[in-house]
């Protein structure tokens, strides 16, 4: 079996439904519930024994080391992390404590069990840290695109979480020879992502009949992935990538906010027959907002033969149907019924 952390979260929770649509190999899903865990995003795997849910904490080294010992998984796919920029700007210290100390505590307990495997086992152990594009900072308007050498240089607290976490994985690797692979990949947008991001922030509020928040001019450029194409980029890291590498994922699809903006309203213009134009709304931007960020996909295009499936259009299409027809989930996210949810359906693993 594979241990996911985060898998309530947006990656995280698609992680866990295609892995096992595809696999019946067990995932146990380590994540501590926060504002952005939802366990009704894995609603449709309630009895389902290849999922065991432990609520829990990547801190708590104790609890990790029970699980590591009683289910003895082959890899780590980890997740876990404060994800909103905005909020690690209003209050870094979740983000220092959880991506940098709880990433180090849960990389520790994994090099433990990791070093009494024998043999084989041993040998085909990984653990796979899952980070951003973000952690390379900002790109000039005609700036190659991000490779995997190009020099670390996060603007933000979130961004600065992220890299010093991949760097303490990529030390563990030096230093330890733990296998580990790091994957850096782009806006990733798709169903159940909470809507405090661009893609269903503007999608819910559209939809509500509020304003449509654009920072600054709205000539951010960001590259945008499916998230169900990141999913795919995952497994095929974990399959095949090199212990000690890293690679980046993208969608080939570099795009100011604006524009997005604009075709989530083309579409729910085309889809609800109303003008959701008039409803953007220019408004000051991010403190140190980043200009643009691109992401080099060659290498694992090369090396492992990975290619997003998704267009931009098709991705978005897609996305915009999921929140028209799971108006309730959004209801639920908004009112905070979804954070009941482990009450009611789940029963909590005491390990
Ligand atoms: N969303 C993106 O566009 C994007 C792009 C590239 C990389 N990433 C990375 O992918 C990962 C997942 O991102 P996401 O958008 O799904 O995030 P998310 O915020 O939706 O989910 C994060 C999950 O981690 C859990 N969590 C938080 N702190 C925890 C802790 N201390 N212990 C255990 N669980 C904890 C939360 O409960 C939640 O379920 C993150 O590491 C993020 O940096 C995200």
């Amino acid at each position: 079996m594979i241990l996911v952390t985060g898998g309530a979260g947006f990656i995280g929770a698609n992680f866990v439904l295609d892995w096992l649509t595809q696999s019946d190999e067990s995932v146990i899903n380590l994540d501590k519930l926060t504002y952005a865990g939802n366990l009704q995003n894995l609603a449709s795997l309630e009895g389902d024994s290849r999922h065991i849910f432990v609520h829990g904490d990547i801190n708590d080294q104790q609890k990790i080391a029970t699980l590591l010992r009683e289910y003895q998984p082959r890899a780590i796919i980890h997740l876990a992390a404060e994800s909103h920029v905005d909020r690690s700007i209003h209050g870094p210290e979740e983000f220092i404590q959880t991506n940098i100390v709880g990433t180090f505590r849960l990389l520790d307990t994994v090099y433990r069990y990791w070093k009494e495997q024998e043999g084989k086992t041993q040998q085909a152990f990984r653990f796979l840290h899952v980070s951003t594009d973000e952690v390379y900072g900002s790109l000039s308007k005609d700036a190659p695109a991000f490779t995997e050498v190009h020099r670390y240089q996060p603007n933000s607290p979130y961004s600065a979480s992220k890299a010093s976490s991949d760097q303490l994985v990529r030390a563990y690797h030096h230093t330890y020879g733990l296998p580990t692979l790091i994957t850096n990949c782009s806006n990733n947008y798709g169903a159940f992502q909470f809507p405090e991001k661009l893609i269903p922030l503007m999608i819910v509020n559209a939809l509500a009949g509020k304003s449509l928040p654009i920072y600054g001019d709205g000539q951010q450029i960001r590259d945008w992935l499916y998230v169900k194409d990141h999913c795919s980029a995952i497994r095929r890291v974990l399959e095949a990538g090199t212990p000690g590498e890293t690679y980046n994922i993208g969608g080939w699809n570099e795009k100011p906010n604006i524009e997005i903006v604009h075709t989530i309203c083309n579409l729910l213009n085309e889809l609800r027959s109303a003008d959701y134009h008039k409803l953007i709304k220019y408004v000051a931007d991010r403190p140190g907002h980043d200009r643009r960020y691109a992401i080099d996909a060659r290498k694992i295009e090369r090396d492992l033969g990975w290619r997003p499936v998704e267009t931009f259009e098709t991705g978005i299409r897609k996305t915009v149907k999921w929140y028209l027809d799971h108006q309730d989930w959004v209801a639920s996210v908004q009112s905070g019924e979804y954070r009941k949810w482990i009450e009611t359906h789940y029963q909590e693993h005491v390990g």
